[in-house]
């Protein structure tokens, strides 16, 4: 038994450069609760945007990385796996051993460009092409305004593909006090249409 066994489910989490790297954060922190071993995808304006809102400065190297992120996130052994633009031969590359899962969040609209003509031209937009081609479960988590008739257009062509298009937009009908409280309201929607339990936020009504 390989320690890919010891976890509930496999999911891909892409963070691509749109504002809002505190969303990603408290979703992996939500994944990793969760426990589904997560294959983690950054880009590398993902990394600039996290050092501006966040001051977060993430080590360079992929294996200081991965031990890095299992400390801050409380994670297992193996339960966080970051991929590199060009690991071409990383399991989330191809329909035989991809997830059948994957988050964009935040999506750049440059990377919802790219999957929308599906360029496959680095890991995350062919991980996502993959997905599409699998017919798995794809969520966007675009964060742009306003948006360009050209954004809007690749969002309808994504959502006629089967691709769950969820703009960064929380609600504020959950009151919130906190700027946790509007990134938790967001997580549970994507973790909902995920069927991944958690007790983060009241839904409607509750
Ligand atoms: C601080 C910062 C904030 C940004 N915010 C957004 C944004 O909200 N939406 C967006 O589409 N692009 C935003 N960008 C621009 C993207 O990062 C840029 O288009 C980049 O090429 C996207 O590349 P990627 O899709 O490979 O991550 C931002 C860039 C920076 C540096």
């Amino acid at each position: 038994m390989t320690k890919d066994n010891f976890f509930k489910e496999k999911i891909t989490l892409a963070v691509t450069g749109a504002s809002g790297s505190g969303y990603f954060l408290r979703l992996l922190a939500s994944l990793v609760e969760a426990d589904l071993q997560v294959y983690l995808l950054l880009s590398d304006a993902a990394k600039i945007v996290l050092r501006t809102e966040e001051n977060e400065d993430w080590p360079e190297k992929i294996s200081e990385l991965n031990l890095f992120l299992e400390n801050r996130f409380h994670a297992k052994t193996g339960q966080i796996i970051v991929l590199t633009a060009k690991d071409w031969f990383s399991p989330v590359a191809s329909g035989s051993s991809a997830p059948g899962k994957m988050i964009v969040c935040p999506c750049s609209c440059g990377t919802l460009a790219s999957i929308a003509q599906g360029l496959s031209n680095n890991l995350i937009q062919r991980a996502a092409d993959v997905v599409l081609k699998e017919r798995g479960k794809l969520i966007v988590m675009p964060r742009e305004t306003p948006f360009s008739t050209i954004h809007l257009r690749n969002m309808l062509t994504l959502s006629e593909l089967g691709v769950t298009v969820m703009p960064l937009a929380p609600g504020f009908y959950h009151q919130p006090k906190t700027i946790h409280d509007l990134q938790d309201f967001m997580v549970a929607r994507v973790l909902d249409h995920l069927n991944i339990p958690h007790k983060i936020s009241k839904r409607w009504c509750e």
